[in-house]
């Protein structure tokens, strides 16, 4: 059977088509990012249309680079949940449209579990039971991922996402969006301990939680000292922008680290998988390596191409359609974050 896996929760317009087997047989993802470049972040009605004109198109690419016929698709499955409401109901309405006129199962997709199954799409099967990370411009959170079908919250940002907090960074240093890979880049010739950046909840083992919109702030205050002022009106030299690049991708990285190696062990588990756009930082991907192995763990950080927004890591819908979980026409969109 060829499964139809749509994605629409933020700015990418995405659609696979997968075999039950879970071979892809095709992937097209449609990215915003010009769109959105001048305001430094996603503006949410605007994801909303562009993905209204990009939908079909998208679907169509998909087809015809597959060679698969749309009567030969025997499941239409999207992500639900969470993301941006306007969004999300662009790729619903496709998915009910199409499970509709074509008579075929419509199945839901969680969009965080989804992010971790990137790395079973890369890795296999034996990637559960294992700790899960999701790194995005959306999202930072833990879980337990007992099964595909058995994901457990351990805890979250209680503020920014760590992609925000890059892109925001990048805003302040006048470096493009989206600002991670700019400012990954910059701070590759920088020194991460030119600033002393504080890394929230460090200090409790305890506590798997994340908090980025200080760290925001504190780079703020290193580049315009305390009080008013615009960041990005303030000249800094190549130098200034690589230290403060670097200092801050450390404080996130350190962070980002530490907690998913404290939910490993608390788990009692051995294995941890990474997802998110934020897992194709360089530096992360080092330091998760160097303490996963100095740990013991098996670290899967899901391959760069499956790390931002796709609907490849949609497939995970065929493990709720062969277990039977199929959905029905009240599937809703559900923007928040449901933590389980
Ligand atoms: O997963 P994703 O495509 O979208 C969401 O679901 O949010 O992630 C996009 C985020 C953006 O904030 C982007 O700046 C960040 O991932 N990102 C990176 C890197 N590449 C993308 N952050 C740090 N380093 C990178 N190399
Ligand atoms: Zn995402």
């Amino acid at each position: 059977m060829i499964v139809l896996t749509l994605e629409t929760t933020c700015d990418e317009t995405a659609a696979a088509l997968v075999t039950d087997k879970l071979e892809v047989l095709a992937a097209v993802v449609a990215s915003q990012d010009k769109l959105h470049e001048r305001f430094h972040g996603v503006v949410p009605e605007l994801a909303a249309r562009a993905h209204v004109e990009r939908i079909l198109p998208v679907i169509h690419e998909t087809l015809q680079r597959a060679g698969v016929a749309l009567d030969d698709v025997g499941a239409v499955a999207v992500a639900t949940t969470p993301g941006l409401a306007g969004s999300l109901l662009v790729g619903l309405s496709a998915a009910k449209a199409l499970s509709l006129a074509l008579g075929v199962p419509l199945v839901a997709v969680n969009h965080l579990h989804a992010h971790i199954y990137a790395c079973r799409m890369a890795a296999g099967p034996g990637v559960f039971p294992c700790v899960g990370l999701i790194v995005s411009g959306g999202h930072t959170s833990l879980y337990r991922c007992q099964s595909p079908f058995d994901f457990h919250y351990l805890g979250g940002t209680i503020d920014d996402a760590a992609g925000e907090a890059f892109d925001k960074v990048a805003a302040m240093l006048r470096l493009p969006y989206p600002g991670g890979p700019a400012v990954s880049r910059a701070a590759a010739s920088g020194d991460p301990r030119a600033h002393r950046f504080p890394r929230s909840f460090l200090g409790d083992r305890e506590r798997l939680d994340f908090s980025f919109s200080g760290l925001k702030t504190a780079v703020r205050y290193a580049i315009t000292g305390a009080g008013p002022g615009d960041p990005a009106a303030v000249e800094l030299t190549d130098r200034q922008v690589a230290d403060l690049a670097a200092s801050f991708q450390e404080a996130v990285v350190d962070c980002l680290v530490a907690k998913a190696m404290a939910a490993v062990a608390r788990c009692g588990l051995s294995t941890l998988c990474v997802g998110g756009g934020v897992a194709a930082n360089r530096r992360l991907r080092e330091r998760l390596k160097q303490e996963a192995d100095a740990a013991g763990v098996a670290l899967t950080i899901a391959p760069p191409e499956l790390c931002t927004d796709n609907a490849v890591m949609g497939a995970i819908a065929i493990e709720r359609l062969q277990a039977g979980q199929v959905d029905d026409w009240y599937l809703d969109a559900v923007p928040g974050l449901v933590r389980a």
